[in-house]
């Protein structure tokens, strides 16, 4: 799909400006709802690959940010029971839901190798983010 592949390449040149731009975030992914199955699949990203590319509702701080509606920042990921861990750099984590139409279908995801670096000006900035995203995401985006 053309349209689908030019918004694909804009999520990665987001991905790559937000971790040179901000020395704290150290991974930055989009995660979008997977057609009609209940987990996440991982579209762009920059910093490592990660293995874990498909997430299931509920799991880790992705998955219950799919199911919460809300953002969720994990100061020390240490203290997360239902966490999915990625690399042993990653000290902290913040996930910021995107909503096309009113619906959450995706998130922002960022790791940090810094402890607790996230504030409210982060939550706010990342909800910017994604208020532009879903402004250029066809209406159709997570569901095919
Ligand atoms: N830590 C996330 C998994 C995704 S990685 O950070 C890229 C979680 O607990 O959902």
């Amino acid at each position: 799909h053309q349209e689908n592949a030019s918004v694909e390449e804009k999520l990665t040149q987001i991905c790559a400006n937000l971790k040179s731009e901000i020395p704290y975030y150290n991974w930055v992914g989009f995660y979008f709802k997977n057609g009609d199955k209940n987990e996440l699949k991982l579209h762009s990203f920059a910093g490592e690959p990660t293995d874990h590319t498909i997430i299931p509702f509920g799991k880790g701080i992705c998955g219950q940010v799919a199911v919460s509606n809300k953002n969720f920042v994990v100061p020390d990921v240490k203290a997360q029971d239902n966490y999915i861990a990625c690399s042993i750099d990653v000290k902290a984590e913040i996930v910021v839901p995107l909503f096309k139409d009113g619906e959450n279908i995706g998130q922002i995801d960022i790791d940090s190798h810094t402890p607790d670096p996230f504030t409210l000006e982060d939550e706010a900035f990342l909800e910017f983010v994604n208020e532009k995203v879903a402004e250029i995401l066809p209406t159709n985006f997570s569901k095919v």
